[in-house]
């Protein structure tokens, strides 16, 4: 009898241990992966997926959740265009930290045609992206692709401009796109001399492309330092344009940039009436203003004016050197593309993502929680430090 009960005693006690694995089996993922790692998820519910299934199990026993993420997860980058020299950084730099983690990346550039940015997120999502970090052409024509991303549970991370009317969005990783403003209209104010209150001077206005919501953080923040200077009279602008939908530039184009800037200095500077200042949002648009005015000012006029600028692109910081552009703002890339690996990584786990600022940015759906970089102010006296070496460019880069 004693051994009778002995036995039955045992096979509770085989039964209960048992059991309590299995439990700790299933806890593992959810613990670990939040609502994030579906590799782990679709492996746990996928009765077919054995080897993956086991594998995984076995990485998370063994390391921590910390470094368990990256390993073979796919992510894809899209950027918008290799045009401007600024975006093929981005990719090599978000390709290169994301592979250094240990993902695999699949980056594709869009030649800032939507409908073709549209169809690489397509792609990327059904070749098994888990994350997908997009630099959008127009911010707010990704709504219904990223609602095919929802649906499979793929996060997204808005790079440099943020995506709108989307509730896809996880993190936005940016610059402080106002700061870049502010600081290019206080070089203008401190340049001229506004303060102290000279003027009259003459200035023109060039901001980006309407579609980019970053155009408008750009203007507003240069706008709210140049307007009380335009409003008392110490700001001419001869052309009448200033309103953010007259100086924006299509896609950001130098040739668009170019061409408005022909037809103004025909209009108003071309009798010898000095222009003294271009408030221009970056260094594209800045490069259609230098070139218009080396061949419809330069020689006919004795004074070059002050010309803002933003991403330090190699082509201007030559014009810095030469006088031909005033400053520019450096973003540092490589500072943006490590924010955003951490932001993959933290998604991957499970895990709130370092954030600094979670008031700015509504795209439309709610604030997004936001990483801002910060931009730095670059000319002719400081590049050295700032672009060389800092190891950004290299002295041949930009002679
Ligand atoms: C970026 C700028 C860039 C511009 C044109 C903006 O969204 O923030 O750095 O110059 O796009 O590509």
């Amino acid at each position: 009898m004693k051994k009778r009960i002995l036995g039955v005693l045992l096979v509770c006690v085989m039964v209960f241990s048992l059991l309590t694995a299995c439990g700790k089996e299933e806890e593992k993922p959810a613990s670990n992966s939040g609502t994030t790692n579906n590799t782990t998820n679709n492996a746990t519910n996928n009765d077919s997926n054995t080897s993956t299934n086991n594998a995984t199990n076995t990485n998370e026993s063994e390391a921590p959740a910390t470094n368990t993420a990256s390993n073979g997860t796919k992510v894809g980058v899209a950027m918008p265009t290799k045009d401007l020299q600024r975006w093929n950084q981005d990719g090599d730099n978000m390709k290169k930290k994301l592979e250094e983690a240990g993902y695999v990346v699949d980056l594709q550039y869009a030649s800032n045609d939507v409908p073709t940015q549209v169809s690489q997120i397509e792609n990327m999502i059904s070749s098994g992206c888990k994350v997908l970090v997009i630099a959008s052409i127009e911010g707010d024509s990704l709504g219904t692709v990223l609602e095919q991303a929802k649906e499979k549970d793929v996060k997204v991370i808005a790079y440099d401009r943020l995506i709108m009317g989307s509730d896809a969005v996880t993190y936005y990783a940016t610059f402080d796109n106002e700061m870049v403003g502010t600081k290019q209209g206080e070089y203008i104010e401190e340049k001229l001399g506004l303060k102290s209150g000279k003027g009259p001077f003459n200035i023109e206005i060039i901001t980006g492309d309407p579609g980019d919501n970053n155009a408008r953080f750009f203007y507003k923040g240069a706008m709210d330092v140049l307007q009380p200077y335009i409003n008392n009279g110490q700001l001419v602008v001869k052309s009448g344009q200033i309103d953010f939908a007259t100086v924006a530039t299509q896609s950001w184009s130098t040739e668009n940039a170019q061409n408005r800037f022909d037809a103004i200095i025909a209009a108003n500077y071309s009798d010898g009436t000095q222009l003294d200042a271009v408030l221009a949002s970056n260094d594209s648009t800045a490069m259609g203003v230098t070139n218009s005015l080396i061949a419809n000012y330069e020689g006919t006029h004795s004074n070059w004016p002050i010309i803002t600028g933003q991403d330090c692109d190699k082509p201007n910081v030559k014009n810095m050197l030469d006088g031909k552009q005033s400053m520019s703002i450096f973003k540092d890339t490589r500072t943006l593309a490590a924010k955003t690996v951490e932001m993959v990584d933290a998604i991957m786990q499970g895990k709130e993502a370092p954030i600094n600022d979670r008031e700015t940015y509504d795209n439309g759906t709610g604030k997004i929680p936001s990483y801002l970089c910060e931009p730095v102010f670059a000319d002719a006296s400081n590049y050295e430090e700032i672009l060389i070496k800092s190891g950004y460019y290299t002295m041949d880069d930009i002679k």
